[in-house]
């Protein structure tokens, strides 16, 4: 077991009016429970606004949780930035359009000192091969590059740190339909080469079925199925699941 979430809520309190009270509260994760099993995937599917880029943020440690915990390799929270990484949906946005590529992989191989200064050309130039991009793009500016380049280019940066564990929300959302494959198929390959495990993130359950091996399915910040990939498949409990599959079949 490599990622445990522990009884984990969020309220997001909403303030309103003239005197900016406290006017109400969004619940946007309440009570969710699970764990992920080292070098295996969990897809965890939803609607919009049921809480899974919460849930991403609060075990990467970009959130506080409200209550509950998050354990990484047995041990509760502490640095865990480094063997665990994330992967936005919008490759455009999670890039600063100001940096040369070569450093922003430069960025969390000294944050992390994974890198002598001599070695960081090396080191970038391996990361880009890993994920398909050519060497030239060191050199370049995010601009130059189209969406599923940027995503390789911030999957590389994830790597960067040699994580254990990524968290990949909607990875390939934002991207044409003969580019998501291919990027699907780099996360795989990926996955086997460097021993990873993933969380990924998606509403789309054809790409769960495609990448996970246990799903867990929210809805409105609640868990309201998870376990085996095909099980719930062969058999959902939970109408919402039955409504999912519906729609993924059309
Ligand atoms: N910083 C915030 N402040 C207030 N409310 C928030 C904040 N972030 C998220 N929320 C609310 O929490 C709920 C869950 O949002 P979240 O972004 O986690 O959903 P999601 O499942 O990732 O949706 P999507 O599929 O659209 O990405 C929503 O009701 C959202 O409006
Ligand atoms: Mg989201």
């Amino acid at each position: 077991m490599i990622v445990r979430a522990v009884h984990i809520s969020k309220y997001f309190s909403i303030e309103g009016g003239v005197f900016k009270r406290e006017t109400g509260l969004v619940r946007a994760l309440e009570d969710v429970s699970f764990s992920v099993e080292e070098f295996s995937t969990l897809g965890i599917v939803g609607e919009s606004g049921s809480g899974k880029t919460t849930l991403a943020k609060i075990l990467v440690q970009l959130m506080a949780p409200t209550k509950g915990v998050v354990e990484f390799d047995g041990s509760k929270i502490s640095n865990f930035r480094k063997d665990m990484q994330i992967v936005f949906q919008n490759p455009y946005a999670s890039l600063d359009p100001k940096m040369r590529i070569k450093d922003t992989l430069y960025e969390p191989l000294l944050i992390h000192r994974l890198a002598m200064p001599k070695q960081l050309r090396d080191k970038a130039r391996e990361l880009l091969d890993a994920v398909g991009i050519n060497e030239d793009a060191l050199g370049r500016f995010p601009a130059e590059f189209s969406g599923g380049q940027r995503q390789r280019i911030c999957i590389a940066r994830a790597l960067a740190t040699q994580p254990k564990c990524i968290i990949l929300d909607e990875p390939i959302s934002s991207l044409d339909l003969t580019i998501q494959l291919k990027l699907l198929d780099l996360l795989l390959r990926l996955k086997e080469r460097f021993k990873l495990t993933y969380l990924f993130i998606s509403h789309n359950l054809n790409v769960i079925k495609y990448m996970a091996d246990s799903v867990l399915v929210l809805q409105g910040g609640r868990i309201v199925e998870q376990g085996d990939m095909r099980a719930i498949f062969a058999h959902p409990s939970h109408p919402y699941t039955e409504s999912l599959l519906r729609s993924a079949r059309r």
